[in-house]
């Protein structure tokens, strides 16, 4: 099965939110912890530079397994961007410890990025492409003209071209994330973070076409983590 499709399946028995793991200092142990105690309410795990650079392929694969176990996809958040030769030993890597799809940043060109896909969907495996980060910031580069048009624009039709399987769009930019839900259709998945923490709403993000959110601190910080994933939907 894809990787697209495995995602929406973990969606229909889990729900549209992708906890991001980002604990401090984590071991194994916490963001195991992390996703048992938010399996119900998850559909998938991404896990930033946060969690990845302390740790070794090893104890990654530990933590992939326990997520597969409970049937949840798991994202790779390295926004991978680089010539081909080392984003493909990179994405090997990673496909091989176990994960599902990578996020990469295309500003390494759309012939780059359709050779990640290739590689990626020979092994049922992602790409999920950045298009319109969530921090306030985003604008200044996203929204940059190129030629006429917005950079976001560019990166979009470069995603489509390539077949990417998902795209970034900030939960922060919700007439952004309607513009591209307009364009793309059901072609690809649109995933937002920015929902809480960064003063995104999950509501106002479905209602613009969002697929699925991606969401760290508000659930990592809570003390009823399930009552929040639970409220974060309502
Ligand atoms: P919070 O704590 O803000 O965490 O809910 C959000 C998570 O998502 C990452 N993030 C992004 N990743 N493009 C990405 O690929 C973005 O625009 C973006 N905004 C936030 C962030 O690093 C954290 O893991």
């Amino acid at each position: 099965m894809l990787f697209r499709d495995r995602l929406a399946e973990s969606a229909r028995g889990h729900g549209p939110i992708i906890l991001a793991t980002d604990i401090l200092n984590g071991t194994v142990q916490s963001v195991v912890r992390s996703v048992d105690n938010l399996q119900a309410h998850i559909c998938a795990v991404k896990m930033n530079f946060h969690i990845l650079l302390p740790l070794g392929i090893d104890e990654i694969r530990e933590i992939i397994d326990a997520v597969h176990a409970w049937g949840l996809q798991c994202i790779a958040d390295i926004k991978l961007n680089d010539i081909n030769n080392t984003n493909l030993v990179t994405s090997n890597i990673l496909y091989g410890a176990g994960f599902d799809a990578i996020i990469v940043n295309p500003i390494m060109g759309p012939d780059a990025l359709s050779a990640l896909v290739r590689a990626a969907h020979s092994t049922n495996n992602g790409i999920i492409s950045l298009c319109h980060m969530s921090s306030a910031e985003g604008a200044v580069s996203y929204e940059m003209r190129a030629g006429h048009k917005p950079v976001y624009e560019k990166f979009l039709e470069w995603g489509l071209k390539a077949r990417v399987d998902g795209i970034i769009v900030g939960a922060t930019f919700p007439d952004i994330i309607h513009d591209c839900k307009r364009k793309v259709r059901d072609r690809l998945d649109i995933l937002s973070p920015g929902v809480g923490a960064q003063g995104g709403s999950a509501k106002i993000s479905f209602a613009s076409g969002t697929d699925y959110i991606i969401v760290g601190r508000t659930l990592l910080n809570s003390e009823n983590p399930s009552e929040t994933a639970v409220s974060i939907l309502s």
